[in-house]
């Protein structure tokens, strides 16, 4: 076993040979759309998500579906499978199988193996005082799933959204490997930005400062932030992380509990030494996959600073 439980990376990892190891991983989740087919992708792409973000490349998956009979009809269950598998073809991932049961509340998502070179894992608990702090999507899907839920949004924060989370991390990772492996990898999911970051920080027993106006937010978050119009679970992610945050005075209560926000098929959030930053920027820049340098990584103990 090469990455197990107790750093609470991505994925587990084990090593087959000196040049493969088996990364594992497995993820499900409730409607975040009433799309079927949006849902199976948005499902799809948050469980290869974390193959990504420990440097893998995905090559098998299994289904798990739950689906409350009667309620779903087998159109809109077929058609979460459907979008599903675009994605899974999108990530060149070969599904072998799944099972489904009877439940209340429909749940999607896949267990993913992927391939890694067991000298190339991508860890979250390997950042190194100095290097450049990089995300690659956009935060705040948690509070926009949520007013959606209430219908309380207009098509087009839907569409942004949806598009942030059906976004493979893909070409992302792969453009990561162009310049070389991240000093330290994890992807943003339901601890948010701030818990994610802390993984990292407290992983490697260093700060990391983040910069709020470097951090991208999906269409409409930012203004029910500012109504603060949050799910629970964004507060539940505050909390949790408030003892270890240094805020500067400018930054607001909304604001930090939008850093804190649940993401779904969030971005990769990862360390380079500062040397490779431009690189990184200019390489991203090059393939037309976005990036956002959002902050640094500092000395020990381990701490988030937000200004
Ligand atoms: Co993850
Ligand atoms: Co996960």
């Amino acid at each position: 076993m090469l990455v197990g439980n107790e750093t609470h990376d991505d994925a587990g990892i084990y090593r087959i040979n000196s040049s493969q190891a088996l990364v594992q991983t497995v993820d499900f989740l409730t409607p975040v759309v009433d799309d079927p087919e949006l849902f199976g992708k948005v499902a799809a792409a948050n469980s290869l998500s974390d193959v990504y973000a420990m440097g893998g490349i995905p090559i098998t998956a299994l289904n798990l579906l739950a689906v409350p009979e009667g309620v779903l009809s087998p159109q809109e269950v077929g058609a979460m499978l459907r979008g599903g598998q675009e994605v899974l073809n999108e990530a060149e991932c070969r599904l072998l199988g799944g099972h489904s049961i009877d439940d209340n509340e429909p749940k999607m998502g896949y267990s993913i193996t992927g391939l890694v070179h067991p000298a190339h894992i991508w860890r979250n608990s390997t950042a190194q005082a100095g290097d450049i702090l990089f995300l690659t999507k956009p935060i705040g899907s948690g509070i926009v799933i949520k007013a959606i839920k209430d219908g309380e949004t207009s098509p087009d924060i839907i569409d942004d959204v949806m598009r942030m989370m059906i976004t493979l991390n893909k070409q992302a990772s792969e453009t990561i490997r162009l310049v070389g492996d991240p000093t330290a990898c994890t992807d943003v999911t339901g601890f948010g930005l701030l818990g994610h970051a802390w993984e990292m920080a407290a992983g490697a027993n260093v700060g990391m400062e983040l910069h709020v106006s470097a951090i991208p937010v999906v269409a409409g978050a930012k203004e029910l932030a500012g109504q603060d119009k949050f799910p629970s679970g964004s507060r539940r992610n505050l909390k949790y992380v408030t003892p270890h945050l240094e805020i500067s005075g400018q930054v607001s209560e909304g604001t930090i509990t939008l850093l804190a926000d649940a993401v779904t098929s969030g971005g990769l959030l990862f360390t380079v030494k500062e040397e490779n930053a431009a690189l990184m920027e200019t390489t991203f820049s090059d393939v037309g996959v976005a990036l956002y340098r959002i902050g640094r990584v500092l000395s020990g103990p381990a701490k988030l600073k937000v200004l």
